[in-house]
């Protein structure tokens, strides 16, 4: 079992946790995931390592919940156990002294963005950080990713907080003034194909780590191919991280939708188990103070 030691809650959606993992925590690097399960009939949910203490034994994870499994382990917190954590997995970052690079973190891939700017820092390179939002709401480790960054640029759609635009605006600025060397752009589909997109006119090295659906995590189902450079990929092995402007963005969302009504009818049942356990606990809740009010009226 794989203790949660800390959680926190950046949004009603988002949260964080920290989860003891020693072996884990020992061997892994920028870049890498994990997939754990919660018990052991559980969903494999792959999740990228956000940050990790060798000393402490631990593994930070930063979730959106979005169904069934991400919402279950939302409702898990200090002291809770996860059965099954497996990691480190897929191929680390490629950190070298390249010069100036930008890290773009969009919504949660703000998480996995923060330990390679930490470790481009450390290797030397100037590191210029976007993190992008669709409102304040939904923005976290602004403090973390200040620390790693020579410049941190904050975005969001609505204007809540920071400059009022999408990712693509300060990426285009920063291509245009020729001084950018590699980008790195991590977060939803779309957001990492327009960030590829933004950077192919400048030939700016650009990595992406792209989240297919995934089951073994070992290179073994294809669950989670991905056609890159027009070759067929598996993230879990070959990657996440790919180079933006060779992958087919579009193959991979549409596959990402496939199992949408499966997905849809678990959260269902999963909700409406909720709301009945809720119920039945409120109704002893309601059968006890009813009990009690009557040993107090007899007594009186
Ligand atoms: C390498 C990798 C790293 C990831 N890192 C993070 C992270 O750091 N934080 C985070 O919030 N999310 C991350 N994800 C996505 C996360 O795994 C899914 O959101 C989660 O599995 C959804 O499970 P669910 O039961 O809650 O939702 P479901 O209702 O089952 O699915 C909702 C959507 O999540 C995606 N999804 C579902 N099952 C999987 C699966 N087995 N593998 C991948 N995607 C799936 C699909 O797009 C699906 O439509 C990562 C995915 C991959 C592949
Ligand atoms: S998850 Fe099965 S091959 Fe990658």
């Amino acid at each position: 079992m794989y203790q949660i030691l800390d959680r926190v809650d950046y949004s009603d959606d988002v949260y964080m946790q920290v989860i003891e993992a020693p072996a884990v925590a020992a061997a892994c690097q920028p870049g890498q995931f994990i997939i754990l399960m919660i018990h052991e009939e559980g969903e494999r949910i792959p999740l990228t390592i956000a940050d990790f203490d060798r000393e402490a034994g631990t593994i930070t994870i930063v979730v959106q919940a979005i169904g069934t499994s991400t919402r279950h382990l939302q409702k898990l917190g200090r002291g809770d156990s996860v059965s099954n954590f497996i990691g480190p997995l897929g191929m680390p970052s490629e950190i070298e002294n390249v010069g100036t690079v930008v890290c773009a973190g969009g919504g949660v891939g703000v998480a996995p963005i923060y330990p390679i700017a930490r470790a481009l820092k450390e290797a030397g390179n100037k590191v210029i950080c976007i993190m992008a939002a669709r409102n304040e709401s939904l923005l976290f480790w602004e403090d973390k990713l200040r620390e790693v960054s020579d410049e941190l640029i904050v975005t969001t759609d609505d204007g809540s907080r920071g400059r009022k635009c999408l990712v693509t605006e300060p990426l285009k600025e920063l291509c245009e003034t020729g001084d950018i060397d590699l980008v790195y752009a991590i977060g939803p589909g779309v957001m990492m194909k327009f960030c590829s997109k933004t950077t192919e006119p400048y030939a700016i090295k650009t990595f992406v780590s792209l989240n297919s659906i995934m089951v073994d995590g070992t290179g073994m189902c294809g669950g989670c191919r991905v056609s890159v450079g027009g070759e067929t990929k598996f993230v879990c092995v070959d990657g996440p991280e790919f180079d933006g402007h060779k992958v087919d963005f579009d193959l991979l969302m549409s596959r990402q939708k496939q199992y949408i009504p499966q997905e849809r009818k678990s959260l269902d049942a999963y909700l409406e188990s909720e709301a009945a356990s809720k119920a039945a606990a409120w109704h002893m809740a309601g059968s006890h103070a009813a009990a009690c009010n009557a040993v107090v009226t007899a007594s009186v």
